[in-house]
């Protein structure tokens, strides 16, 4: 899932360069894991999962924010069933979000409860390597999920302009001391020519600014 991005027909594709970072991050924390050995420190560990739960439940509680959902009410020449479906698949992203946010608290509880000292036995690995997978799985559904179902749907129904804010909402953290601290965090995993494709982008979200912000 790793192949490269060479172009964003929409704004809203840069749904594809977030999920990219985002799995590059799930297989790093998984090999901290498998990298923690008896008696070692803990904290390479903390590092790399923090990263990635930071940025996931960011990603995840932007996506809820903002109208992805489109207008309420049926788009015009759709029918009641086409908002049906729509609903129902809303329904199950924003279930999927929830199920994420439980799995990393779980990986918190097993860091919390299990450890609470700094250094690693075995049950502990063995503990936080089930959580940490079962986090990945979960992830790599929704993503995959978001990909082939709601993202075709958000297109289609968005205007250019609608989808500038929303790829705005995605990548600027307002609430942030540094606002673009998910643009240097997608960047970092991406080719040059992804990056590109993400600076180009991201000089055009500087019309879409809120205009109290
Ligand atoms: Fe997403």
């Amino acid at each position: 899932m790793s192949s490269e991005i060479t172009s964003l027909d929409q704004p809203l594709d840069v749904m594809f360069l977030i999920h990219k970072a985002l799995r590059a991050e799930a297989v790093r924390t998984e090999k901290a894991v498998s990298d923690l050995e008896d008696g070692s420190s803990l904290q390479p560990f903390k590092l790399a999962f923090n990263s990635w739960a930071t940025a996931l439940l960011y990603h995840a509680e932007a996506e809820m924010g903002t109208d992805m959902a489109g207008p309420e009410v049926p788009a015009d020449g759709e029918s009641n069933l086409a908002a049906r479906v729509k609903s129902a698949l809303l329904a199950q992203e924003e279930a999927e979000h929830l199920e994420l946010v439980e799995k990393v608290q779980e990986v918190l509880t097993v860091l919390d409860e299990d450890i609470g000292a700094t250094s690693v036995i075995t049950r502990t690995k063995q503990h936080l390597f089930r959580q940490v997978v079962a986090l990945r799985i979960t992830q790599e559904d929704h993503l995959e999920s978001e990909e082939a179902l709601i993202l075709p749907m958000v297109r289609q129904r968005l205007t250019e302009e609608q989808q500038l804010k929303v790829a705005r909402a995605l990548l600027i953290d307002d609430q942030a001391d540094d606002p673009r601290w998910i643009v240097e965090w997608v960047t970092r995993d991406l080719s040059s020519g992804e990056q590109n494709l993400l600076a180009d982008l991201e000089v055009r979200l500087n019309g879409s600014a809120p205009s109290n912000g």
